[in-house]
């Protein structure tokens, strides 16, 4: 299932083609005007060509993004009921993977307009840096703050899972106005290519959180021998379907998750882990604790996950079989860094035409 990161151009952008079809045909009736754009699935950007030099902060800005007839109307108040919420963080590591998961979305939404997007930060003011990018995006930006959880953030096996802001996901439910009781909160390294008003539709029934489920995934291996042989932590999951999902992309029901108190229960696990070492991941084990087998399922298109490659250098990993609504770059690896290395995997050039970072006239409007 690896592929190789030589490949010849012309057959990655073949492979390209043909995995990326049978999305293509679903996409919803707006991809027709925008059918010029798959052309630039195929091509990397263009890189900065004058001299000026970039700093981490340059980005173009986006085309606008109208709504089209059908949608509804709506002014810019956070508390309309007709919105779609998208959570997201900015940080400034991956500042311009966030910039192009805001610009997939736009992209393939039939009501672009009716979209707002709450940005958690706990670093460097980045408002100006979406509103020049995005003038009419509606968002809200919200400082978490890192001393929250900087006590009990425990080691990890990778040292980018440690970051604070990975944890902010568990206190969206009170950071988001009280009047927001669903969002859709998304990780920084993917890129939407389908219309997510279908994945703010979905059904939770009488659950808390929806995602991707993978119940053929090794479940033992999210935990440390320790946890299994110690039946108060592992009778947790007795009499639960558990299943493995990822934590990147979820459909919250903040509702709920205030009334029940989630955010505590998580916390629970996070102190047990300082004392226990009962995993090694980051953020993602006290949401398996907490949430694995009380999980509305949904498609797997939309979380198509692992593009990053969990290796170190030269692994590149190809899409799972089936459609694709949402590509995910977790591991390791990030599009951008591999791009701008010149050593990027085939499924890089899906990403690119999102990228907004620098000067080049591609996309600008
Ligand atoms: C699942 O993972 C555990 C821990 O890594 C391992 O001991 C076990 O053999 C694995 N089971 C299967 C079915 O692969």
């Amino acid at each position: 299932m690896f592929w190789v990161t030589k490949f010849s151009g012309f057959f990655a952008a073949a492979m390209v083609m043909i995995v990326l079809s049978p999305s293509l045909q679903s996409f919803p009736p707006a991809e027709a005007i925008r059918s010029s754009h798959l052309e630039s699935y195929l091509r990397f950007p263009s890189q900065v060509t004058n001299n000026i030099p970039l700093n981490r902060f340059s980005f173009r800005k986006a085309p606008l993004f109208r709504n089209a007839d059908e949608c509804a109307s709506n002014n810019k108040r956070i508390c309309d009921p007709s919105l779609v919420h998208v959570a997201i963080t900015l940080d400034v590591e991956y500042l311009r993977g966030s910039i192009a998961a805001v610009h997939s979305i736009l992209h393939h939404s039939r009501c672009p307009e009716s979209v707002f997007f709450h940005f958690l930060v706990s670093e460097t003011n980045l408002e100006t840096v979406v509103r020049s990018t995005f003038p009419e995006l509606k968002f809200k930006i919200y400082y978490f703050n890192p001393e929250r959880v900087r006590k009990i953030i425990s080691t990890s096996v990778r040292q980018a899972l440690e970051q604070p802001l990975n944890y902010a996901r568990n206190y969206l439910a009170d950071l988001l106005e009280p009047c927001v009781n669903r969002v859709i909160y998304l990780d920084s390294d993917i890129v939407v290519v389908d219309d997510i008003a279908k994945l703010w539709r979905t059904n939770l029934g009488k659950k808390t959180i929806g995602a991707p489920e993978y119940c053929h995934a090794n479940f033992t291996k999210y935990f440390t021998k320790s946890f299994w042989s110690e039946p108060r932590f592992s009778g947790t999951f007795s009499g639960r379907n558990a299943c493995y999902f990822n934590t990147g992309v979820m459909v919250i029901d903040l509702q709920k998750w205030r009334r029940v108190g989630y955010t505590k229960r998580i916390e629970k696990w996070m102190d047990i882990q300082k004392v226990n070492r009962i995993y090694e991941l980051g953020s993602l084990p006290p949401y398996l604790l907490v949430f694995a087998g009380h999980v509305a399922p949904i498609e797997h298109r939309w979380n198509q996950h692992g593009l990053g490659g969990d290796n170190v250098r030269g692994s590149c990993r190809d899409l799972h079989p089936g459609p694709v609504s949402l590509l995910h770059w977790s591991g390791s690896g990030k599009p951008w860094i591999r791009l701008d290395s010149k050593k990027p995997c085939p499924l890089d050039s899906l990403w690119a035409p999102y990228d907004l970072y620098g000067f080049s006239s591609v996309n600008s409007s």
